[in-house]
């Protein structure tokens, strides 16, 4: 088995490098955004022309969702054209997508086969990607994950603990309701079920399990972790001024793999209990 990691520096794809590096069993390339600029098509075409992949881990995205709605080719061109053209080789493709394809009522766990009818352009472009798939007559695996958090960039996790650290007022959103997703269990879960396994093809949800939660008590529960001594404003949604629009629902529901990642508080507990995490 031989796998294509694209996207290794980010937050998601820098999990994948790290069991990559650590596992003997199967051979990977994860050439950087300097060594494989994936919107250089013909140096794609060459790339992927000579060898084969038994798996694509396709982590590269458009991910700046406020700036996507002023650089809406720019977010096109990366989530879409460039995802595009590597399907066009016919490499079974693992692609991640977004509880942003939803506008979904409040309450509802949404199944996979939920109609799509996303908010801002990031979730469009990611609509255009997922509608991409299903047409190609490539193998493919489209995961939608939601609010990640991790080490190696900036996430809501890491931006509440650095606002935690010079002010003691934050304002949060009380209703937007979902699951916070904890990278290194999701490219976890992924590298053992979908790398060193096969699933049927198709879309698939996953995020940690647990009760679902709003962003203002996922950041009290990360705060009280913190022995923060500060004050949490809980704002409605409709008084915090983004350029994009985001669902007030992000639960998504798994109902097709009969397994699921920890709870997210355990997750979250783990990630803060790491010693890199409070500084940075
Ligand atoms: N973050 C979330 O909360 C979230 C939620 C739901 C779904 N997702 C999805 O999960 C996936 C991973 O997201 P993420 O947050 O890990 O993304 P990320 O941290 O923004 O990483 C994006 C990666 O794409 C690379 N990249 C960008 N342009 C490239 C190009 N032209 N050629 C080659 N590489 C390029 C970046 O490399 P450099 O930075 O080195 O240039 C980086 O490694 C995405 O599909 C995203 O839509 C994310």
């Amino acid at each position: 088995m031989k796998v294509l990691l694209l996207g290794s520096s980010g937050l998601l794809g820098s999990e994948f490098l790290k069991i990559l590096e650590a596992q003997e069993e199967i051979e990977y390339v994860a050439p950087s955004h300097r060594e494989l600029d994936v919107m250089d098509f013909e140096a794609v075409d060459r790339f992927l022309a000579h060898e084969y992949f038994d798996r694509v881990l396709y982590c590269i995205a458009y991910t700046q969702v406020d700036r996507a709605e002023i650089e809406q080719g720019q977010c096109e061109q990366l989530n879409v054209d460039a995802l595009k053209n590597i399907i066009a080789h016919r490499r079974p493709v693992i692609h991640f997508s977004t509880d942003y394809v939803f506008d979904a009522p409040k309450d509802l766990a949404i199944p996979e086969n939920y109609p799509r009818q996303p908010l801002n352009f990031y979730g469009q472009s990611k609509v255009q990607a997922e509608e991409l798939l299903e047409v190609s007559k490539n193998p493919f695996w489209n995961i939608r994950t939601s609010w990640l958090f991790g080490a190696e960039r900036e996430n809501f996790v890491s931006r509440i603990l650095k606002i935690a650290r010079t002010q003691d007022s934050i304002p949060v959103v009380t209703d937007q309701i979902g699951r916070p997703t904890y990278v290194k269990d999701l490219a976890a879960f992924v590298f053992e079920h979908f790398v060193k396994k096969e699933q049927p093809i198709g879309t698939y949800h996953l995020q940690n399990s647990g009760e679902p939660v709003s962003r203002a008590d996922f950041a009290a529960f990360l705060l009280d972790k913190m022995n923060w001594m500060g004050e949490l404003q809980r704002v409605p949604y409709e008084q915090f001024s983004e350029r994009a629009v985001r669902p007030k629902n992000s639960m998504l529901q798994n109902t097709k793999l009969p397994f699921e990642m920890r709870d997210w508080k355990e997750a979250t507990e783990a990630y803060l209990a790491l010693p890199t995490t409070v500084d940075q």
